[in-house]
Formats: structure tokens, sequence, C-alpha cells
């Protein structure tokens, strides 16, 4: 039985365009970050409309580098879910900081209300995951915690608010993931 007359699983959606500028990019003769690179970023940035856009090697690579730009180490905490993949957790321990994992909801994403009781005076970062091209809540998770962070965090970390405030996203070329 072939792939044509069976039911596709996951079967990727590859243009023509996309194989010609793969091959433009390896004809290129740069094989790490050149000027292709360079102009990805400001397309990219341009497209999503924030300040900066970083090409990397990887989802975990970008995790990890957004963690380490917010300064997130040793005594933090860190929300996420535990339907991911391991490495959000990982990047997390790997900054020294620890990893709470608030569960989900029906959805199979981060249930907002579960995050608001994970959140202490030492919370710095909530990573969520948009699992499967499926959005999480991010309006509840924004105006519900906010308060709830504040009420928490504030006294014994006034730097918290404004280091929550500040929004880092993580977007991959993979069907599973976008943090
Ligand atoms: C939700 C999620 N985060 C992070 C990663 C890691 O991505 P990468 O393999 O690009 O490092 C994956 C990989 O499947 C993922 O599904």
């Amino acid at each position: 039985m072939s792939s044509q007359t069976f039911i596709p699983f996951h079967l990727p959606s590859i243009g023509d365009e996309v194989v010609q500028e793969v091959e433009a990019a390896l004809r290129s003769g740069w094989l790490t970050a050149g000027p292709r690179t360079a102009q990805f970023e400001k397309d990219f940035s341009a497209y999503v409309d924030s300040p900066y856009a970083l090409a990397l090697n990887s989802c975990t690579a970008g995790l990890h580098v957004a963690l380490a730009a917010l300064g997130i180490g040793k005594g933090d905490e860190v929300i996420t879910t535990p339907l991911t993949f391991c490495s959000t957790v990982h990047t997390i321990s790997h900054t020294g900081a620890t990893p709470v994992l608030a569960d989900v909801g029906v959805d199979g994403n981060i249930d907002p209300e579960a995050i608001e009781r994970a959140i202490t005076p030492r919370t710095r970062a909530i990573i969520p995951v948009h699992l499967a091209g499926l959005p999480c809540e991010m309006n509840a998770i924004w105006d519900k915690l906010y308060p709830a962070f504040q009420s928490e965090a504030l006294p014994e970390n006034p730097e918290g608010v404004e280091k929550l405030k500040q929004s880092v996203a993580t977007l991959a070329a993979h069907p599973a993931k976008k943090t």
C-alpha cells in the first residue's frame, strides 16, 4: 500500500518555493548565520510586529535565551505546563530556577486558574505552551494573573511585576509547539 492510498499522518506540506529557498541557502556559501538569516530576522520581526527577532537553531535554544534575557536564575520559580516537550522544563532548570507545573484544562493547554494557584512570591515567569497550534487562554492569563501576581509577589519582589510584564515568544517550525 503506498502512502498515497493510506490516511496521511503528519504529512508535511512543503511547496516548491520552499525547496528552492533551501537549495539557494545551501548554494549561498553560508552554512551558519549569514545575510539570509539577518534578512529572515528582519522580515519576521516586521511580520509579528515585534522590535526584535532572533533566529536560533532550535526551540530549546530559544527558551533558554528567553529565560536568560529576563535574568531568571537560582531562587526564582517559573510556572509552566506538564503537557509539553521536556525542554520547556529542562531550560528552566538549566538557568538554576525551579520549574513549577500548573495543570492543564480540558483543551490540554495550561489552565489559567491552576497558574493562579501556583503563583508564589518567588514566581518570575510563566511559560504557556500553545500545544499543537491551539492557543492558550492568553487574555485570562494576563487579566486574571496580573492582580494575583501583584498581591503575591509584589510585597517581596518589587521588580517582579515589571519583569512579568516583559514578554518573549519562541516560535518553531514544528507542528506541536509555540511558547
Ligand atoms: C512544546 C515544545 N517545546 C519545545 C520543543 C523543543 O524544540 P526543539 O526540538 O526545536 O529544541 C518541542 C519539541 O518538540 C516542543 O514540542
